[in-house]
């Protein structure tokens, strides 16, 4: 591992272009290579060669040091670097086993899916899940939480420690958040994170939603392309940070109805090309009733597969785990309704209304034709695509 990665500690660089770089938020090596030499001669006002030269002597210093992998590399020292790369669980059986583990570092992972179907769950389930031990399947990290919809809520944080029988409040105390109140601001976060991950050995940079705030400020055709520019500049940065410092990421995105679809889903992500091309892993999850499905879409090393998760007070979780707590609520329900059959008075408005949750009816066949899980209430109170739908989105090519 390199030791230093102050600025100066490169040749050729003296206090007055440390200074330069650090007024311009680049405060490490790390940074140079996150930044790379475009930005930096943009951000610095220096001379396109002299910022690349710069990054090139950063890019060297962390081969040298064994951080980042050589321009020619041999597969098998690919293969041995990769064995570096660390997994996060997921805390379940099923979705690890769509990761074929858990979430990687030095990677992308995108999240998709409508609103409601567990993406914002599942970031505050990973944020617990990589504090944990190697030995369980953390990585013993902290967090970087970026929430650009204020929709972090550490109660749930709490509910997941304890479920996993964590100290919520060591857990809390890992989770750096930054609440992004704009674009340029998230994208600022970002830019800047370098010494806070570093710092706090953060091993999971979670972006919910990366894409919301762009789609928000940059509205019509006609802003297009500069909302394509910007959230490519966010995800790169992300991704590249993700590789450098050996970290997750997870970016979430929301979907967009595709009035153009016929066939098959008639939903695509919101960030488009974008972020699906940055990404190094794609997951596509959909409800389905109570239970939702994962899809592994895009990934350059597992099969596109499907699982079959659901939500509850530990975060995301098996399935069977769903049923054993539906089935304890459904005893607990016909105890208390025999109970009731004796002394008739009180309490019916609860039970009958806990007994009808449990009941399965309607249409789950048409939001969700490949998996036949019990349909139920829920789909009746989103029977759409997406809340977001907005006919006038822009498509992107
Ligand atoms: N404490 C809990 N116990 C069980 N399920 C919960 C709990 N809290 C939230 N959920 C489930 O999570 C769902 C919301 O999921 P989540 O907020 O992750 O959606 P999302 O994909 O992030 O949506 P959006 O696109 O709107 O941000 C709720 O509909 C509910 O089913
Ligand atoms: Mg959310």
């Amino acid at each position: 591992m390199v030791e230093d990665l102050r600025l100066d500690s490169l040749e050729g660089v003296g206090p007055v272009t440390t200074r330069k770089l650090s007024d311009a938020g680049v405060h490490n090596v790390m940074d140079l290579i996150v930044r790379g030499p475009v930005e930096i001669a943009d951000i610095t006002g220096m001379e396109k060669d002299t910022a690349e030269k710069i990054v090139n002597k950063a890019r060297q210093h962390l081969v040298d040091g064994g951080v980042i992998a050589k321009h020619f590399t041999s597969a098998s020292e690919i293969y041995k670097h990769r064995q570096s790369i660390g997994k996060i669980t997921t805390g379940t059986n099923c979705l690890d086993t769509l990761f074929d583990g858990g979430i990687e570092t030095q990677a992308l992972t995108e999240v998709y899916g409508e609103f409601g179907c567990g993406k914002t769950q599942f970031a505050h389930t990973m944020s617990v899940m990589v504090q944990k031990s190697k030995e369980e399947g953390g990585l013993e990290g902290s967090v970087l939480y970026i929430d650009t919809e204020n929709t972090f809520r550490p109660e749930r944080i709490v509910s997941i420690a304890q479920a996993h029988e964590m100290d919520p409040e060591k857990v809390l105390d890992n989770i750096i958040v930054a609440r992004a109140y704009n674009s340029a601001h998230q994208v600022l976060i970002l830019e800047e994170a370098g010494p806070i991950i570093e710092e706090n050995n953060v091993k999971l940079i979670v972006a919910d939603s990366a894409v919301g705030l762009f789609r928000s400020e940059y509205l019509g055709r006609g802003t297009l392309s500069t909302r394509q520019q910007k959230l490519n500049h966010f995800v790169h940065l992300l991704s590249r940070i993700a590789e450098t410092y050996n970290c997750a990421a997870i970016a979430t995105n929301q979907v967009m109805a595709s009035p153009d679809v016929f066939f098959g889903d008639p939903t695509r992500p919101i960030g488009g090309n974008v972020v699906a091309h940055t990404s190094t892993y794609r997951i596509y999850f959909k409800k389905s009733g109570k239970k939702r499905i994962a899809r592994m879409v895009d990934s350059p090393h597992h099969p596109e597969e499907e699982v079959i998760f659901a939500l509850g007070e530990a975060g995301v979780i098996d399935p069977e785990e769903a049923e054993k707590k539906t089935k304890k609520t459904t005893k607990k329900a016909t105890k208390a309704t025999t109970k009731k059959a004796k002394e008739p008075e009180v309490e019916a408005t609860v039970d009958t209304l806990e007994e009808s949750t449990e009941t399965p009816e309607v249409e789950a066949t048409t939001e969700t034709p490949e998996v036949e899980t019990a349909p139920d209430v829920e789909t009746v109170e989103a029977p759409s695509v997406d809340a977001e739908t907005d006919d006038s989105e822009p498509v992107e090519e």
